[in-house]
């Protein structure tokens, strides 16, 4: 028997629910179908990492969760309630830091409680608080272009956490970045994850920040993307960068490499 809709809570206790979503664009050369259907649960305060190829539909399900895409079929569920607009329980961290450039520090992370109309004087000391948690305090005045680009991005996360929204989405927030600031970020980001307790979709090209980073990784096919494999990743928390040398994360790593292995046709 289906599955009434909307749940409170889906049988498991997911915060997040996906049900048989699909995405086809127009385009100019007809229809284009980019994702699904899939369906996918999420729980509160779980971390589940998306990993897919290039071009299989992951920027695309971002936006349907944020809310800025509307499904061509089936429905997202946050808390029990339907996505169907961009909300407040939902916070965006995207692939640049988008950051104003008019703007300082504190008024950059201060901009989508602006924009939700919910500003008050007291989100000038949650903004702070953020600031020092990503290490920024003293930069809180300055402005975009006096910063580097981990530093950009820290307060593009710090933006992502103003509104104290349920679930955080991030679409390859660290791609940007070189590979030393980008091993520190995943590190910061665990901490942050930690203390916050929010849940947490990440898109990722990569299978070790991945590994690293989930409490599950659901990995998708090439497009339109469809759910090809579900890794569970039991390794213990805090991880440091050195869990990366253990041979469970080595074989984690190595069993979803091979998904993506295609064959060498001489030995096939
Ligand atoms: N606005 C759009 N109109 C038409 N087609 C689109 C649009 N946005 C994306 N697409 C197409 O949908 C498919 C999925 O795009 P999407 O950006 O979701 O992929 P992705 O998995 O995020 O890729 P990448 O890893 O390269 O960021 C692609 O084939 C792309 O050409
Ligand atoms: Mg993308």
């Amino acid at each position: 028997m289906p599955t009434p809709y909307p749940p409170t809570k889906t049988p498991s206790g997911a915060t997040l629910s996906l049900r048989e979503i699909a995405l086809t664009y127009s385009t100019s050369r007809g229809p284009l179908p980019a994702l699904g259907p899939l369906s996918i649960d999420v729980e509160n305060g779980e971390f589940v990492a998306v990993l897919g190829p290039s071009g299989c539909g992951k920027s695309t399900l971002l936006k349907i969760l944020s809310g800025l895409l509307q499904p061509s079929a089936g429905q997202a569920f946050l808390g029990g309630t339907i996505i169907d607009k961009p909300r407040q329980d939902v916070g965006i961290v995207f692939q640049q830091p988008t950051l104003l450039p008019w703007k300082n520090v504190r008024d950059n992370v201060l901009m989508p409680v602006r924009v939700l109309g919910i500003y008050s004087p007291a989100y000038r000391k949650k903004a702070d608080e953020l600031i020092e948690m990503v290490g920024l305090d003293q930069f809180a005045q300055h402005y975009p272009h006096e910063l580097s680009g981990g530093m950009q991005q820290r307060v593009a996360i710090a933006r992502g956490l103003i509104h104290e929204p349920k679930l955080l989405l991030m679409d390859e927030p660290f791609a940007a970045l070189d590979a030393l600031t980008r091993e520190q970020m995943i590190l910061e980001l665990q901490a942050i994850w930690e203390r916050t307790g929010k849940s947490v979709v990440f898109i990722t090209h990569s299978i070790p920040e991945a590994a690293f980073m989930a409490d599950r990784i659901v990995v998708l096919s090439s497009r339109p993307g469809r759910v090809i494999h579900i890794e569970n990743v039991g390794l213990a928390r805090p991880r440091g960068l050195e869990s990366m040398a253990a041979p469970e994360f080595v074989a984690i790593c190595d069993r979803l490499r091979r998904l993506f292995t295609v064959k060498d046709p001489a030995h096939a």
